[in-house]
């Protein structure tokens, strides 16, 4: 059985082609216990659950990314390098940078736009735009309209930096149309696109940059099922 540093597959069970990524790796075992069937563990190193079930008769797997775009992009190079995987589907909140998009909105990372360095390591003569697979985003798009979710299609960003010292910073992003702000999505793209498989970022929205306002738990219930349902259906 094939193993890297961070990923040891337990019982000889396989990591699907196509993987839900959620920072938390304890969102990953709810997941995991809440919608797919036939579930089994495949890792464990480091605490960062992995999970291999089905979705309607398609085999999925869910794992922990961890939180930042260094963790990410360990996770999901060893996933399409070692393990095969070919749709990476990050599954995640975001903070909301646009007066027109609320609180349990749906994100969909058509871009994720970064203040990281991460691009460096493939020494273009010029700037690279990290972008989600289309077949992915066009199938993502059609799910969430079908649901009847609210969702808006855009560009994010992937910011190394929580607790920014800079205070202006994110009124810059917003003034480039950014929708929200995560951790994670350009490195998986970036990884992704120089592998040339698929990857998608898809969010809810759990807290707002402009409006001081609150989440509850029941609308964050509903919310993260929209966001996994649109996931699911891309495998
Ligand atoms: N910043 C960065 N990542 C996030 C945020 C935020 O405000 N909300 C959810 N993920």
């Amino acid at each position: 059985m094939k193993a890297t540093p961070h990923i040891k597959p337990m019982n000889d069970v396989e990591i699907a082609e196509t993987v839900l990524l959620p920072g938390d790796p304890l969102r990953a075992k709810f997941i995991a216990e809440t919608y797919l069937e036939d579930v089994q563990q495949f890792n464990t190193v480091r605490n960062m659950f992995g999970y291999t079930g089905t979705y309607k008769g398609k085999k999925v797997s869910v794992m922990g990314s961890g939180m930042g775009i260094p963790s990410i992009g360990i996770y999901s190079y060893e996933l399409i390098h070692t393990f095969g995987c070919k749709k990476l589907i990050r599954v995640g909140s975001c903070g909301a940078m646009q007066d027109h998009i609320n609180l349990y909105d749906v994100i969909i990372a058509q871009g994720a736009s970064t203040d990281s360095n991460y691009v460096n390591q493939y020494q273009l003569p010029g700037h690279f735009s990290p972008i989600a697979s289309y077949h992915l985003l066009e199938k993502a798009v059609a799910k969430a309209r079908d649901n009847g979710t609210t969702y808006h299609v855009g560009n994010i960003l992937s910011s190394d930096i929580f607790y920014n010292a800079d205070e202006t910073a994110s009124k810059r992003w917003m003034r480039m149309g950014i929708l929200g702000v995560e951790m994670e999505s350009a490195a998986l793209y970036m990884n992704a696109t120089y592998a040339g498989v698929e990857a998608l970022g898809i969010f809810t929205v759990s807290d707002h940059l402009i409006r001081e306002e609150f989440t509850t738990p029941e609308e964050r219930e509903r919310a993260f099922t929209d966001m996994i349902e649109i996931a699911l259906s891309l495998a």
